[in-house]
């Protein structure tokens, strides 16, 4: 593909990743196209049209390869395949060839930190036996106690219970224990084993070769452990989403050097990019992740993080462009993803939390760098309420049924109609049930309609990619009322929210878009504006 423009303003070429709005799809509840009730990459590419005139540059794919499942297709089996669920290969490429002919770039993820146990390597392990080569490539290790009846260390799993399984040994014995820091079907890689850093390596170009334009790599700040594995004595926290700096099982120095061989092999592909999924809050320690050899992008997380507060956006804003300023990488913005609550429901819910995610997904696009749009954000689609017996999340088991887990931002887009399912799939029903009360927030209902939030998601990024306004990287504050923020691109872009209790008098310049519609020149509660 051609290199596209530099955005206005910036000198010379740019990379086209650098302030590139990415839309995240989660292949099961994007569109389903063979009437299985869940989505799929026919049915990613039956909808290209849809996100072309989203006008995204690029779309990030959750895991489709082949897996058991057991954590939506973060358990791997074969890294190198498509899992019959979302279609084969042939699928595959007819989608990327297909979204690159629309000028959308594909981006896949890639989840190096562990594989399923029903991986080749891993069934492999549990037939060799103890202290044989094939164990080498997970973390497994003797049990405490005076059978081995106890874990190898005190680590939890980020699903809730251990993070050690025992096996039985091929002799019928009770036997080691491996690790997984998630579910127990995802056994932890040794990334000290020459085996898992070629295989990767083979992966990477797998992949590469089939057209892909880069990698979200999942967990990136997690694969190198501490040699020993150490008991830890903190456990403040044991979420992906806060954990604390200390916590073992991640940011391990050593993780660097992996980032470094994943980049070589990138650099022969001089327009892939790498996007970690980096949980780390410290600058300094989340920057050494941008070096120059290491990946192109991190998420940050802070505007996911943050509630609705003027005060804690514009700190999440800071932390985030302070957070890339020392490696000169370009920062990224977040609202969403299928981990967390949908901001609507985040920000309160209803017409109030609706027209907050509208404010801050005009936040988030006035700012420099990259944004990641997860698929039906645009929508201002709500958490969803499900009933106990339909969650799939691993989460939900694990925790003893004391965290309901995720599930509630995965459930299927509406399309169109006033039913469900809402055209997402010609059975009867989705693999998690859509809401009645979806009917008002379906595709077709919401391109009719110019004030909908689809509406101003697209025209929104149209002014972005178009405006010279938002050229620069630099972000000024103005001086605003309680309860509100206010800031400047470089180009002239002036971004104001409305995070307060009363209505507030608009700075100079000209209107260029607003989430509600403004009285005169007063900008309402739970709205933002742009300016020129
Ligand atoms: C992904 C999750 C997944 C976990 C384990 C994450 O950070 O985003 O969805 O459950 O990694 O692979």
């Amino acid at each position: 593909m051609s290199q596209p423009a530099s955005p206005p303003g910036r000198p010379g070429p740019s990379p086209w990743w650098r302030s590139a709005v990415f839309y995240q799809v989660y292949p099961r509840s994007f569109m389903d196209s063979n009437g299985d009730g869940i989505g799929d990459l026919a049915g990613v590419h039956s909808r290209l049209g849809y996100l072309e005139l989203l006008g995204v540059d690029a779309i990030w794919l959750n895991p489709v390869m082949r897996s058991p499942m057991a954590d939506h297709g973060y358990d791997v089996s074969d890294p190198r395949d498509i899992d019959p669920l979302f279609g084969d290969a042939a699928d595959f490429d007819a989608l990327v060839e297909a979204a690159h002919a629309r000028d959308i770039r594909v981006v896949m993820d890639l989840v190096p930190n562990h594989v399923s146990t029903e991986h080749p390597w891993f069934r492999e392990a549990l037939r060799a036996g103890p202290g044989s080569r094939a164990r080498q490539r997970f973390h497994f290790r003797d049990g405490r106690g005076p059978d081995g009846g106890e874990p190898p260390n005190n680590w939890p799993s980020l699903f809730g219970g251990p993070a050690w399984t025992r096996i039985t040994e091929p002799d019928g014995t009770p036997g080691q224990w491996y690790l997984h820091v998630f579910a127990r079907e995802q056994a932890d890689l040794n990334w000290d084993d020459e085996d898992v850093a070629d295989d990767l390596e083979k992966t990477l170009r797998f992949w590469l070769d089939c057209g892909v334009d880069g990698f979200r790599i999942d967990v990136a700040h997690g694969m190198a452990k501490p040699p020993d594995l150490p008991d830890h004595e903190a456990w403040e926290t044991n979420e992906l989403l806060g954990h604390s700096p200390s916590d073992p099982r991640f940011n391990n120095p050593e993780v660097h050097d992996i980032h470094r061989r994943i980049r070589r092999v990138l650099d022969a592909y001089p327009d892939a990019v790498a996007i970690g999924e980096i949980w780390v809050d410290n600058h300094e320690l989340f920057a050494e992740y941008l070096r120059p050899d290491e990946l192109h992008l991190a998420f940050d997380f802070h505007l996911t993080l943050a509630g609705w507060d003027a005060d804690a956006v514009r700190v999440a804003i800071e932390k985030g462009l302070a957070a890339v300023a020392s490696v000169q990488a370009s920062p990224t913005w977040t609202l969403s993803n299928h981990d967390v609550d949908r901001e609507v429901t985040r920000y309160g819910g209803g017409a109030v939390g609706t027209a907050r995610a509208r404010a801050m997904m005009l936040v988030a696009l006035a700012l420099p760098g990259a944004v990641f749009v997860y698929n039906g954000a645009e929508l201002g689609l709500p958490n969803v309420d499900l009933p106990d017996d339909v969650l799939q999340d691993p989460v939900w088991e694990r925790s003893g049924h004391t965290e309901r887990g995720r599930d509630g931002c995965r459930v299927p887009l509406p399309w169109e109609g006033k039913t469900p399912p809402f055209g997402f799939t010609s059975a009867a029903s989705t693999w998690l049930p859509q809401p009645p009360e979806w009917s008002a927030l379906t595709v077709e209902k919401q391109l009719e309609d110019v004030d909908s939030t689809l509406s101003l998601y697209r025209r929104a990024i149209e002014l972005r990619s178009e405006q010279k306004e938002f050229a620069g990287d630099e972000v000024g504050w103005y001086g605003s009322p309680p309860g509100c923020l206010a800031f400047r691109r470089t180009g002239g872009l002036t971004c104001v929210l409305n995070a307060g209790d009363r209505p507030v008098e608009l700075p100079e310049g000209t209107l260029l878009l607003a989430s509600t519609p403004l009285t005169g020149r007063q900008l309402t509660p739970d709205a933002a504006a742009w300016l020129i």
